[in-house]
């Protein structure tokens, strides 16, 4: 099952509607969006709680930096954060621009002026051409702020039809929150739901990081699915692990030695002598080889290509 990361985000800036076109194009199963919310409390899709590395709101609001902490890490970091913005403001953000100026060689002119979608939006744009697979970020960081993503987003998902019993199917909701898993099995129990490895719950982190039958288990009592790093996967015994608890397992996120902020033109040699494309298709067949059940991949059309060559 192949979830588009961020949408085609290696060929489109991430979390736009033309990058979630594009992964519809490259027949994606799954377009995912990571969730953030607005200070009048809507839900956009945006990787980072902090908006400044991918839409040019330090330009258009320069005085508007605050200090925050999102990931409750005890050293909050100064920036323009999605809670401190209605998204009449957000709507004004140029979300495509800085892909263009980091990805010359993928650059478009159709990016330049891309919005911040909401939720809403990217349903709607995606229709019943893809599944969609939602991360709550941060969750218990806007519930500190009063605003409790869970119940927002089971009620995006019930005015977009997908509470019906035909379209359940659908919805995949991961986190990397266990606390925010539990809170959407209260609010929607219907929606599958994915276990993103390591927690970040504070104090689970080291020992979430390594796959264990215990951790299996744990996950299972709550989740349909696990969705590992790839750096956890030792091999087929760890997949062999989470199936063995009734677990699916979709592993993030398979795009080789690039990353969202750093990618490299597909044709151009790695230290290993092949190229970029040669190096993702061949992890990604490594991984399907051990028994995954699906992924993550920046590079929907490379992961296509994987399935092909794995069935002749
Ligand atoms: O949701 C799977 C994967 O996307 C987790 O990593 O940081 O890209 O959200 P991140
Ligand atoms: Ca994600």
């Amino acid at each position: 099952m192949l979830v588009a990361h961020r949408g085609a985000s290696a060929y489109a800036p991430e979390h736009t509607l033309a990058s979630y076109q594009l992964a519809i194009e490259q027949e994606a199963d799954f377009v995912e969006q990571d969730l953030q919310m607005t200070k009048d409390g809507h839900l956009i899709c945006a990787h980072d709680a902090e908006l400044s590395r991918t839409t040019d709101v330090a330009e258009l609001f320069p005085d508007r930096a605050t200090s925050r902490d999102p990931e409750g890490s005890g050293a909050p970091k100064r920036g323009w954060f999605a809670i401190d913005f209605t998204l009449e403001e957000i709507k004004r953000l140029d979300a495509g621009s800085w892909f263009n100026r980091a990805n010359s060689f993928a650059a478009r002119d159709s990016y330049k002026g891309q919005r911040v979608p909401t939720l809403e939006e990217a349903m709607k744009a995606i229709g019943d051409r893809a599944g969609l697979y939602i991360e709550m970020k941060h969750y218990e960081f806007y519930k500190s702020r009063g605003k409790d993503m869970a119940v927002a987003l089971a009620a995006a998902l019930k005015a977009a039809g997908y509470d019906k019993s035909d379209r359940r199917e659908k919805v995949f909701i991961q986190s990397f929150s266990r606390a925010s898993l539990l809170r959407m099995r209260e609010v929607a129990p219907t929606y599958a739901r994915v276990q993103l490895l390591p927690m970040d719950d504070a104090g689970r982190r080291e020992a979430t990081s390594r796959v264990t039958i215990a951790l299996a288990r744990e996950v299972a009592g709550y989740a349909r699915g696990a969705g590992p790093s790839k750096q956890m996967i030792a091999g087929p015994e760890s997949i062999e692990t989470f199936h063995a608890a009734g677990l699916l397992v979709h592993p993030y996120t398979f795009r080789g030695s690039t990353t969202a902020v750093s990618r490299r033109p597909l044709d151009e040699r790695q230290s290993n002598g092949s190229t970029l494309r040669q190096n993702i298709i061949s992890e990604i067949e490594r991984f399907i080889d051990y028994g995954i059940d699906g992924g993550f991949t920046d590079y929907p059309d490379l992961w296509r290509e994987a399935i092909k060559r794995k069935a002749n």
